[in-house]
């Protein structure tokens, strides 16, 4: 009994030197450490059913309504060149430089890779301006489930001007 006590006292001496290195480990001591907490590396807690943005809420697109966007954004050189340098990051390795489906990935499969459209086909040219927008917010939602999701990543108007440089990417490859 004497023995364990001294034990205790020392473990109570040793708290004394840096507590949050010791104190935690004994269970019945209430510290910080033990909180409902995010920890590092834990999964981030999924935001609670009908949260909205401060930035404002996104209505989702899909086929029944991205034909009715308009393009929010002017084809000015700046648009273009920003919509670019967003292709290049984002689209260029399934789409291929000139957008005939023909990026790094196809080449990989050992020539055009099948899925991947050619956007700058008859096809795709018909296509809205909403529509292409809505492929580059949610492929999914357009009946395009083969392609990745990129509304995460091409955000607020800088889907619009990935739009107008696919556009000019399609005035280009004009036979
Ligand atoms: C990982 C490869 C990949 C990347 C990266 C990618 N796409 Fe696609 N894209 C596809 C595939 C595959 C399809 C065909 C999907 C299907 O039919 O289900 C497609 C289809 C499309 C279509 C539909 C064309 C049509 O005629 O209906 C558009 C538009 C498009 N992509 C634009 C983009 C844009 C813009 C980006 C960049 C933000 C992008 N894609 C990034 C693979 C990709």
């Amino acid at each position: 009994m004497r023995s364990l006590l001294l034990c205790g006292l020392g473990v109570l001496a040793l708290a004394a030197c840096n507590p949050d290195d010791v104190v935690h480990k004994v269970g019945w001591f209430s510290t910080m450490r033990h909180q409902r907490s995010v920890k590092p590396y834990a999964r981030p807690m999924a935001p609670v059913d009908g949260t909205v943005p401060v930035t404002g809420a996104e209505p989702p697109v899909d086929l029944n309504t991205a034909d009715r966007l308009v393009n929010a954004r002017t084809r000015t050189s700046e648009s273009l060149n920003h919509g670019q340098f967003l292709y290049e990051t984002y689209c260029q390795v399934c789409h291929g430089e000139g957008g005939k489906g023909d990026g790094p990935v196809s080449a990989l499969a050992g020539g055009a890779f099948p899925a991947v459209r050619n956007l700058t086909d008859d096809a795709a040219r018909k296509r809205s301006d909403g529509y292409l927008y809505g492929v580059i917010v949610n492929a999914q939602a357009m009946g395009r489930g083969l392609m990745p999701h990129y509304g995460d990543k091409v955000r607020g108007l800088d889907r619009w001007d990935v739009v107008n440089y696919v556009r000019s990417l399609q005035q280009k490859g004009r036979p």
